[in-house]
């Protein structure tokens, strides 16, 4: 129904209005009586067999929305209903910024792919917070980031005041140095700057309670040397993983009119190198780390091939919106099918 009758509709509009027309409509029909176990039997796929036990948290299933959708936590529970093992709110900054002038967000429909350069459009750690003091019905993963007017040099602070902030209210947190849109972020994967991150950020966390899984978020642009320095710096602070990839910048073999704009290149064009990067990391560490695969999953098999390569869990976006969240049923029980085979 989604590709046949939903998607032509959607396409048809601003690819930014109409994700902000689809987050009011979902919360919308959400608040139906009725309307929230209707999805559930639709799309999710409850079996013991596709929980995974990572880093200390039970995922109900490994298939999870990547951050970027649900930026200001607005929607997790709504979406949690769509079948998502797990939501990735953020990127959040301490405070809030507008992000780049619009028009930031577009399609390129026979890629099958999206260039996004919206820098970090976001309500702010404090406002999230808030509405994560509601009931949660899904594990939420936090990714944080730094305000674009925040120079490198302080780039620690800005990830200590959101690290704190979320603390008590995420399951786990992801450290987001890669996305392309806010400027020189992504200098910050450097052996030393990333270090001195992470290994602040693991200092804190020792401090409190009730301590909190850490992941790197990697961009798919780095080379063989900078992924064996990842693997090092994971295994030097001992933080609990890495998600593999963001965006990328390059742009090969696109033909879409809108291939030239600058940004990040989401979906298809993004699957191999993707899972090449998680093969990598994979075999180059031994396996010492749990990895989170995501980039161009748009089908059951892409989903498959990413956990052969060694992916422990994955997360989709840009297949989400090309393919609708049969694609969360559709992979969670082709693994289900695997499982039994
Ligand atoms: C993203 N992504 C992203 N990642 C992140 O860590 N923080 C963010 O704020 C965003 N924002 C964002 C906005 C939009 C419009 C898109 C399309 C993507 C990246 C996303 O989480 C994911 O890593 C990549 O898009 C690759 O996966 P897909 O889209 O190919 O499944």
């Amino acid at each position: 129904m989604y590709k046949l009758l939903i998607r032509p509709v959607f396409f048809l509009f601003d690819p930014e209005k109409i994700h902000h027309f689809t987050f009011s409509l979902l919360r919308f029909v959400s608040k139906i009586p009725l309307i929230p176990s209707f999805l559930k039997r639709l799309y999710l796929v409850e079996d013991k067999r596709l929980e995974r036990n990572l880093f200390g948290l039970t995922f109900k299933n490994p298939v999870g929305l990547a951050a970027g959708f649900d930026k200001d936590a607005k929607l997790y529970n709504e979406l949690g209903n769509l079948g998502f093992g797990f939501i990735e709110i953020g990127t959040l900054t301490p405070k809030p910024q507008e992000g780049n002038p619009k028009k930031r967000l577009f399609r390129l429909k026979s890629d099958a792919a999206i260039i996004n350069r919206m820098g970090f459009n976001n309500g702010g750690v404090e406002e999230a917070v808030l509405r994560l003091k509601k009931n949660k019905s899904v594990l939420i993963g936090g990714n944080i980031g730094k305000n674009k007017i925040t120079p490198n040099e302080e780039a620690v602070t800005d990830y200590l005041i959101s690290f704190n902030a979320l603390v008590d209210y995420v399951d786990y947190f992801v450290v987001n140095v890669s996305s392309p849109n806010t400027p020189n972020l992504r200098e910050l994967q450097d052996k030393e700057p990333l270090t001195k991150l992470l290994q602040v950020l693991k200092d804190e966390n020792s401090k409190k309670t009730k301590q909190k899984p850490i992941l790197l978020k990697i961009a798919p642009d780095l080379t063989n040397s900078q992924l064996l320095d990842i693997i090092d710096i994971v295994k030097d602070t001992k933080i609990e993983g890495v998600i593999a990839t963001n965006t990328t910048i390059s742009r090969e073999g696109l033909t879409s009119e809108n291939k030239a704009e600058t940004g990040g290149l989401s979906g298809k064009p993004l699957t191999n190198r993707s899972t090449e990067v998680i093969r990598f990391l994979a075999e180059k560490s031994n396996k010492a780390f749990p990895i989170i695969g995501v980039g161009g999953i748009h089908s059951a098999q892409d989903a498959l091939e990413k956990l052969d390569a060694g992916a422990d869990l994955i997360q989709l976006y840009t297949g989400f919106i090309y393919e609708g969240p049969k694609l969360i049923k559709n992979i969670n029980k082709a693994i289900l099918k695997r499982s039994q085979a």
